[in-house]
């Protein structure tokens, strides 16, 4: 077949090489020159991706994978389009497809009949059928009949992309019974599934009969986490009042096979878990247990600076270490960080709020906005915002003159701080100290 992946990012690159391993023509098309020159050049754009150094280079060197700029020299004739240009979201969490738009309107411009359009970006329900699907008939072609139109959300993590690809279903949701045909036919060549018995249906292209499920299916899996944090965050904020070690109480929950909480802590930060629940409400702006889950973990960042104050007392003039600006440890990403909360409410509260991280030098600190700290300088107050190894091993000389820290992710050692008012999210005050 000859395929397209547009966009060669984080999850397109990996896909279009793991397209072309599986002997398919592949054409890669992405706005960017430098991008396109160095897939040509069969040079990974980013580091960190598990085998994809090795893999385009084969592919490239084999002549099966090409990347380009120009639509109309990818497009035409091809046997499927994947698309995964990203959806970028505001500051609330809203949708902006300008990007998508844009990928949507070139393809549009050179479509030929006999094409699968599939869409892989986590999309709100309904875009498929309402938005794309009339884009790309300005193209004077019909869907169903001169191309089909598909959207199968893409469910890999990256770092781990060829590992995931066949560890999960690959969902499916197309508009008409060839249209499911087509792209299920294109998967099932690209994908060796793992045996998964645990499923309840063999792991292979399960097709969910619409766009809108497939949609839905991708929302659901990841507005679930954020829910069921919430819950956990719920019982945390509970439990910090009730003298109750609330870690303690999950664990003895969830030893019964039907309780699966997840964890409390200071944030829910990345591209996806605090997003996707918002692409949802975008399309059920009723939904109030999603609306209220996402609420309360939006604001736990700043609850957690509370029960630090409410240990050490007045905060204003103090110098409060954050440690970590990423959004989860081992990695340099800041995308709805709860670091820019917490600081933000420790400003408020007239503290001096200084942050480390290891992935960050002090430079790329200050272009974040915020004021670099080094581990081992004097401070009065701290708190843990990200699990990254290197804070599994603090002890009490790394954070001199901190008075009270507050572990926001639950990892440090209250050994390695015989001195200090060490609190937890979701430990309670009285009980922990008899
Ligand atoms: N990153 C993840 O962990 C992950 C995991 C699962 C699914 N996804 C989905 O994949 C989508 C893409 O994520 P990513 O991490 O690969 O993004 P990315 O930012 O790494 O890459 C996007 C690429 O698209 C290109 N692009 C932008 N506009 C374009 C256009 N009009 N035509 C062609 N190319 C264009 C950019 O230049 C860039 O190279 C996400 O929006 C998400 O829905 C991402």
């Amino acid at each position: 077949m000859k395929v397209a992946v547009v966009g060669l990012g984080k999850i397109g690159l990996p896909l279009a090489v793991h397209y072309a391993g599986a002997g398919h023509e592949v054409w890669g098309i992405d706005v960017r020159d430098d991008t396109v020159d160095l897939v040509n050049s069969a040079t990974e754009p980013f580091p960190g991706e598990q085998d994809l150094d090795a893999r385009l280079k084969d592919v490239v060197g084999a002549g099966r994978l090409r990347a380009t700029t120009s639509y109309p020299a990818a497009i035409p004739g091809a046997d499927v389009v994947v698309v995964v240009v990203p959806l970028l979201v505001d500051d609330r969490g809203d949708p902006d497809f300008a990007l998508l738009d844009s990928a949507t309107s070139s393809i549009a411009a050179t479509l030929t009949p006999g094409t699968v359009v599939i869409y892989e970006t986590t999309l709100p329900v309904g875009v498929t059928r309402d938005r794309w699907r009339p884009a790309l008939e300005t193209s004077g072609l019909a869907e169903g009949e001169d191309f089909h139109l598909a959207f199968s959300p893409e469910r890999v993590l990256t770092g781990r992309v060829f590992a995931d690809l066949g560890r999960y279903p690959k969902i499916v949701g197309a508009f008409s019974d060839e249209g499911s045909r087509r792209a299920t036919e294109f998967y099932e060549s690209v994908l060796r599934f793992d045996d998964r018995p645990d499923l309840e249906r063999p792991n292979g292209v399960w097709d969910l009969g619409s766009p809108e499920a497939a949609e839905l299916t991708k929302l659901a899996e990841t507005t679930y986490r954020d829910v069921n944090i919430a819950l956990a965050n719920q019982f945390a904020l509970f439990s910090q009042r009730a003298g109750i070690d609330v870690h303690a109480v999950i664990a003895a929950a969830n030893s019964q096979p039907y309780s699966h909480i997840h964890r409390p802590g200071i944030s829910v930060g990345g591209h996806c878990i605090p997003v996707y629940p918002r692409l949802y409400l975008w399309g059920d702006p009723g939904a109030e247990l999603v609306r209220e889950g996402r609420a309360l973990n939006a604001s736990m960042p700043a609850r957690v600076v509370d029960v630090l104050a409410a240990a050490y007392g007045d905060l204003g003039g103090a110098t409060v270490a954050v440690l970590g600006a990423a959004y989860r440890g081992g990695v340099k990403e800041t995308a709805f960080s709860g670091v820019f909360a917490v600081v933000e409410r420790l400003r408020e509260v007239g503290a001096r709020a200084v942050v480390h991280d290891p992935l960050y030098s002090e430079g790329e600190l200050e272009a974040l906005g915020l004021v670099p700290h080094e581990i081992g300088s004097s401070i009065d107050a701290a708190v843990l915002h990200t699990d990254h190894a290197s804070y599994l091993t603090l002890v009490e000389g790394d954070l001199p003159g901190a008075r009270v820290i507050l572990d926001g992710r639950n990892v440090l050692r209250a050994d390695r701080f015989p001195n200090v008012d060490l609190l937890q999210v979701g430990v309670g005050v009285e009980r922990r100290t008899g």
